[in-house]
């Protein structure tokens, strides 16, 4: 079955049926109310001070970094966007490598003394444009994502994975192509990465970032730990064993830089990894152990790879709360191996497939394991993500998740892309400016799968104009066919 295209649901009655025909039930409010308070308008207290609304920017980095890891115009262009977005929390901006054989990609920012004072200066022009439009930034809390890449570190050359992995993965190894020399991390390797997670959060903290995010999630090096159940030595089989890695970096954050508050992205489940099936859409990797259980998917059911089991997702959070962290962003999966779990799309990116379930399920999916955490975890500030598939409804249901307590924030993402003012226009009560919602083109990701500059192509006139547009529709004509413009 087709699914029904988001834009033609236009009533209340038409989103509920569609659920309803999909088995699922995303809470929602039919009508968004404007103001400071309003559950999406109204700030959110802590211990630490004040955050001035429920709408977070999640990470979103645009692979145009400067080679040696500093900013460059393009991705101040951006993060001046997250500063005129009227969101009050900035999770984390975007990945920042912690060094730079962990990059994602060459372009991927990196953190180290020669570069701080552009990212702190990256920081002082969100803020700036921020105080420009909404008048105040005491409210503003701005945090800097930190990551090493591991299994999907591709540093030094577009074309070149360096891969670092903590074990040989029956499913990621061949789906990747890692022969038997790729690099399986020491335990002395690891202990000196955590010493470069706490030297990048002390320089993340002289910058002026309120907060740092410890990656775990995306299948990154952090998310990687929580896996390596058949790892030996100390960062691997016990959960203790595969949090030590971030214990060991909290415990050095808190005493080389004492103000500074961890946060943590965590994928807070995961399935097996999928792959194009004869049909171009999504099927499970045919795992050499199908039929038996698969113990790879943190978060997920072990029996078969396919489902949820947030039991250790949730004793994770218990030892965050234990490690004293207020501020977790829930995902899911890994953009790499299972992008429709964590990122809903209605077109997929170049090195995708086609949905393999309704995108609207996929949502559900995310929003119904945060509520359940949050649910289990009540004191945590959490943040979700997931929701820019649902379009027009995006705010109905971010309202109504926020005033049911599923979760505190509503993260965006791909949607603060082509339309960066939208958490504005919803506090205002203006009515949203549809040609610029995000319709899940995944040209954005297209683009740096295939070696260019990410952004929405499709719907914000300063990409629209620059000449990778072309080349981007040509690529995807090659590999998705003719049919594939995207708008
Ligand atoms: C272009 C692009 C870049 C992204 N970069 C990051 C990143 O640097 N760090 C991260 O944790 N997630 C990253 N993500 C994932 C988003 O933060 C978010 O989880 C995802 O897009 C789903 O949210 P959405 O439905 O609102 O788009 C990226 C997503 C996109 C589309
Ligand atoms: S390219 Fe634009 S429309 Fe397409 S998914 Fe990204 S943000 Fe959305």
């Amino acid at each position: 079955m087709e699914p029904r295209r988001i834009a033609s649901l236009k009533s209340a009655a038409s989103f509920r049926d569609a659920q309803e025909r999909l088995g699922i039930d995303l809470p929602f409010d039919e009508s968004v109310e404007p103001g400071a308070e309003a559950p999406l308008g109204r700030p959110y207290h802590w211990r630490g001070g004040t955050v001035g609304n429920r709408f977070a920017i999640l990470p979103m980095e645009g692979w145009d970094g400067e080679l040696d890891g500093k900013p460059s115009d393009l991705t101040i262009r951006r993060w001046e966007n997250f500063g005129l977005s009227g969101a009050k929390l900035i999770w984390g901006g975007e990945a920042v490598a912690v060094r730079p054989d962990g990059r994602a990609n060459p372009n991927q920012l990196v953190i180290n003394d020669a570069n701080l004072a552009s990212l702190e200066r990256l920081r002082l022009r969100l803020d700036t444009v921020h105080r420009e439009h909404f008048g105040r930034t005491d409210d503003l809390y701005v945090g800097l994502q930190l990551t090493h890449s591991g299994r999907f570190a591709r540093p030094y050359d577009k074309r070149k994975m360096e891969p670092q992995v903590l074990y040989r993965h029956p499913c990621l190894d061949p789906k990747f192509g890692l022969g038997a020399d790729v690099h399986l991390l020491t335990d002395d390797e690891i202990a000196r990465l955590v010493a470069d997670f706490v030297r990048a959060s002390r320089q993340a903290c002289d910058a002026g970032y309120a907060f740092v995010d410890v990656k775990h999630c995306h299948g990154y090096l952090g998310h990687e730990f929580l896996s390596a159940v058949d790892r030996p030595g100390r960062y691997g089989g016990s959960l203790e064993n595969r949090t030590r890695f971030l214990r060991e970096i909290v415990e050095g954050i808190k005493a080389e830089a004492p103000g500074l508050e961890v946060g943590v992205r965590l994928s807070i489940f995961d399935f097996l990894p999928y792959r194009a099936g004869p049909d171009g859409r999504g099927e499970p990797w045919p795992w050499p152990g199908l039929g038996s259980p698969y113990p790879y998917a943190f978060g997920g059911d072990p029996s078969t790879g396919l489902a949820l089991d947030l039991a250790e997702p949730s004793t994770f959070l218990n030892l965050l709360e234990e490690l004293g962290i207020h501020w977790v962003c829930t995902t899911a999966g890994s953009p790499y191996y299972n992008p429709h779990i964590q990122r809903p799309s209605a077109f997929p990116p170049s090195d995708g497939y086609l949905p393999p379930e309704d995108p609207l399920i996929g949502v559900a999916r995310q929003v119904a394991a945060t509520a359940t955490l949050k649910a289990r975890h009540p004191n945590l500030a959490i943040v979700g993500s997931g929701y820019t598939y649902l379009q027009d409804w995006l705010p109905h249901v971010g309202q109504r998740v926020v005033r049911d307590g599923g979760a505190d924030f509503v993260g965006l993402g791909r949607m603060v892309l082509s339309y960066p003012d939208l958490p504005a226009d919803v506090i205002a009560g203006r009515v949203s400016d549809r040609k610029r919602i995000c319709r899940t083109f995944s040209d954005c990701t297209t683009a740096p799968r295939n070696g260019l500059v990410s952004g929405c192509y499709p719907l914000d006139p300063f990409y629209k104009a620059r000449p990778e547009r072309e080349r981007l529709a040509q690529l995807k004509r090659d590999t998705l066919g003719p049919s594939s413009s995207s708008a």
